[in-house]
């Protein structure tokens, strides 16, 4: 299998694409080494987030000139964006997710390789719009790393997980059958946003956390698939602290962080520790010392 890595995942190996933007910032990519690629079976390692729109098309300009060469081509995305729009909620609102899904598909992917796919249930195979998707998780991964922290931060070895709301409800399977901890669900209740005094209904805020779990006196690890705006985890920090955990921590996948200070107003919400991975590049400095971030394995 070649790897075909672009300088958004270097992390991964060297990369071999070029991207470059124009003064006026539209894109520019080449693939130097494109003779080589003939018939092969090639995985192109791409992150498509942040500025997801920019990164897709890059994207599309790679693939238009291998799926000239080859049928074989896998994508391995770490975080594939426009997940969470992936039902018509009301007519005419677009399915970014099958949007996105039959995009790659039209230009060659055979699979996509990603970690915790936010419309898919748990990991696995599966497919959307007849793109092939290997769904990984990075929910073991973070679970050992709660443990190895309350073991080593003079807490009790044992703790809760809880996820925020039923989506990434997986996550707590990690804590089943492992002595370290127990696993439970919370359930989140949306309700409208008011942006300016309009209504938006897009991400509407989160109204309300509902399920109670007998945290009183009890560690606790919150994971979830993405933090984005943060406002799932602090209302989760929320329930659970009033309900008298004793030390909690979070974790997550994906750090979209989408705003300002959102690491900070998680840590200021009885959060004692917050741990990401590197499925999205985060470039602020002030996360080195705030920020966990554990490595994904190499593929
Ligand atoms: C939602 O269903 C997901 O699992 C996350 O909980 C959500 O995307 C996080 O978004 P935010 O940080 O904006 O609350």
């Amino acid at each position: 299998m070649k790897k075909l890595i672009t300088p958004y995942c270097e992390d991964f190996g060297k990369s071999n694409v070029v991207i470059k933007h124009f003064p006026d910032a539209e894109s520019y990519v080449l693939i130097p080494e494109i003779e080589t690629l003939k018939n092969e079976k090639v995985t192109v390692y791409h992150r498509l987030y942040p500025e997801p729109d920019k990164r897709i098309f890059e994207l599309l300009l790679i693939l238009s000139k291998l799926k000239q060469e080859t049928k074989h081509i896998e994508l391995f995305a770490p975080y594939l964006p426009y997940g969470r729009q992936d039902k018509e909620n009301k007519p005419g609102e677009a399915v970014s997710a099958d949007v996105l899904c039959e995009l790659l598909k039209s230009f060659g992917i055979t699979k996509l390789i990603t970690y915790d796919c936010h419309f898919l249930p748990k990991p696995g195979n599966f497919a959307r719009v007849g793109l092939e998707i290997e769904n990984r998780s990075a929910g073991p991964q973070l679970f050992a790393y709660a443990k190895k922290y309350f073991a080593e931060n003079n807490a009790d070895e044992e703790f809760v997980v809880i996820s925020p709301d039923e989506g990434s409800s997986y996550f707590i399977e990690n804590a089943k059958g492992d002595q370290a901890g127990q696993g439970y669900s919370l359930k989140k209740v949306r309700s409208e946003s008011k942006a300016s005094g309009e209504e938006t209904g897009i991400h509407a805020d989160i109204h309300t956390m509902e399920g109670e779990i007998d945290v009183e006196g009890k560690n606790v690890c919150i994971l979830d698939d993405i933090i984005s705006t943060g406002g799932t985890i602090v209302r989760a920090l929320e329930h659970l602290k009033s309900r008298g955990a004793k030390k909690i921590i979070v974790g997550a996948t994906h750090g979209v962080f989408a705003g300002h200070r959102i690491a900070e107003k998680i840590l200021n919400n009885s959060c004692s520790e917050l741990f990401i991975t590197n499925a999205i590049l985060v470039k602020d400095a002030s996360f080195d010392t705030m920020v966990e971030i554990l490595e994904l394995p190499k593929i």
